[in-house]
């Protein structure tokens, strides 16, 4: 243990990138740098700016490695993109050659071993070389994989596990709405979901976190996919415009994975640009001895996204080195001594 805080730099000042820095800015956390793309007209601004706060004296830069040589955040929170593809192994791999950990919201992160397993074993190999940590965590930590796991803790057969949520499109930035394909028309939508390029959703991968995390031994997984259509124009903040009627408001992945030992694992998540008095929820049920419910209304799921990452510090710089999934962590909980006395910088291996 040192006696300062942790030190962390944001990679990706974006909506979550941005909502980061102000719940890190509440906690007493030292941000030390932010880093974007070049030509992004953030560069030369302040993050503390950016972010609403008072300005914090950490320009927003382009220049990733030189950022990091001269800032040495012990931590990176990256908010950019969800999938492990190559511009995304590149991002991490600068912050693991920087010596820093990697806490990172992209979805395939929670678990990408299924999915991008070549890039994610040669991560876990450079992170380990590094001696730092990369995981990824977020709302799905808690919601769809930690609770969830408690909740099945209880009991004393399993038969199936079945998850159903909703989350607001509206919530984060422009980025998660391109990939909701709010806007696309039908004809749009089928065509995409025809085609070969469908990514693993994030249910399927949240499924994956959750069968490693109570130990069953992942089989076959499917998925099922329903356009969310506008019954009417709705505004979507997220891309500043109205969504005509008959276009779409996102869209629900119904994600089963089905395990050897016979337990099937079920996650519907509806992610929609909301209209009035909509709210969202997730709901838990495991069936079995005995059958388990946990419902959580109104959750406020930017907030449990951005925090969760931020519980997460102490975890990931204590953690052995390597790539890191959440079922490999300490239980998500409150860290109290956040931007206090908290565990130093990883050396270097
Ligand atoms: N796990 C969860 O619960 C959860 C929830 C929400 C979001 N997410 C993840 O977080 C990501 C960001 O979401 P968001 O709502 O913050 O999106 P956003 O507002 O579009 O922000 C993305 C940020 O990344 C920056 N950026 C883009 N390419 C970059 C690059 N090559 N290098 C450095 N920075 C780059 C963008 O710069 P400019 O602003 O200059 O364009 C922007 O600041 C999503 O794609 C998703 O993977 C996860």
């Amino acid at each position: 243990m040192t006696d300062s805080a942790t030190r962390v730099a944001i990679y990706g000042p974006g909506a979550m990138g941005l909502h980061i820095t102000r719940l890190l800015y509440e906690r007493g956390v030292p941000i030390v740098a932010a880093i974007t793309r070049p030509g992004s007209d953030k560069v030369g601004k302040d993050l503390g700016t950016l972010a609403g706060l008072p300005p914090l004296g950490v320009p927003v830069r382009c220049d990733a490695e030189e950022t990091l040589a001269e800032t040495a955040p012990d931590a990176v929170a990256v908010a950019v993109d969800t999938y492990l593809n190559q511009a995304m192994y590149d991002i991490y791999a600068t912050i693991v050659r920087a010596g820093a950990n990697v806490l990172t919201l992209a979805e395939e992160m929670l678990y990408p071993f299924p999915t991008s397993g070549a890039r994610a074993r040669r991560l876990d190999e450079l992170a380990k070389r590094h001696g730092v940590t990369v995981t990824g965590t977020g709302h799905q930590d808690g919601y769809w994989v930690g609770l969830v796991s408690v909740l099945a803790g209880s009991a004393q057969t399993l038969h199936t596990v079945e998850g159903e949520l909703s989350w607001n499109v509206d919530d984060f930035g422009p980025a998660v709405a391109r990939q909701q394909h709010v806007d696309s028309t039908v004809a749009e939508f089928g065509e995409w979901l025809a085609g070969a390029a469908r990514k693993p959703t994030f249910g399927r991968t949240a499924l994956h976190a959750l069968a490693a995390a109570i130990g069953l031994t992942p089989g076959r997984p499917e998925t099922r996919t329903t356009p969310f259509v506008a019954a009417r124009t709705i505004p979507c903040a997220a891309l500043g415009k109205d969504i005509a009627q008959g276009r779409l408001l996102g869209y629900t992945d119904t994600d089963i994975l089905h395990t050897e030992e016979g337990v099937d694992l079920v996650i519907s998540s509806t992610g929609k640009v909301y209209e009035a008095g909509e709210a969202d929820f997730n709901e838990w049920r495991a069936t079995g001895r005995p059958t388990l419910r946990l419902r959580n209304d109104r959750v406020m799921t930017r907030d449990t996204t951005c925090t969760t990452l931020i519980n997460r510090i102490p975890d990931v710089v204590r953690a052995e080195p390597g790539l890191v999934t959440v079922d490999r962590l300490p239980q998500l909980r409150y860290q109290a001594s956040l931007g206090k006395a908290s565990p130093g910088r990883a050396s270097a291996g």
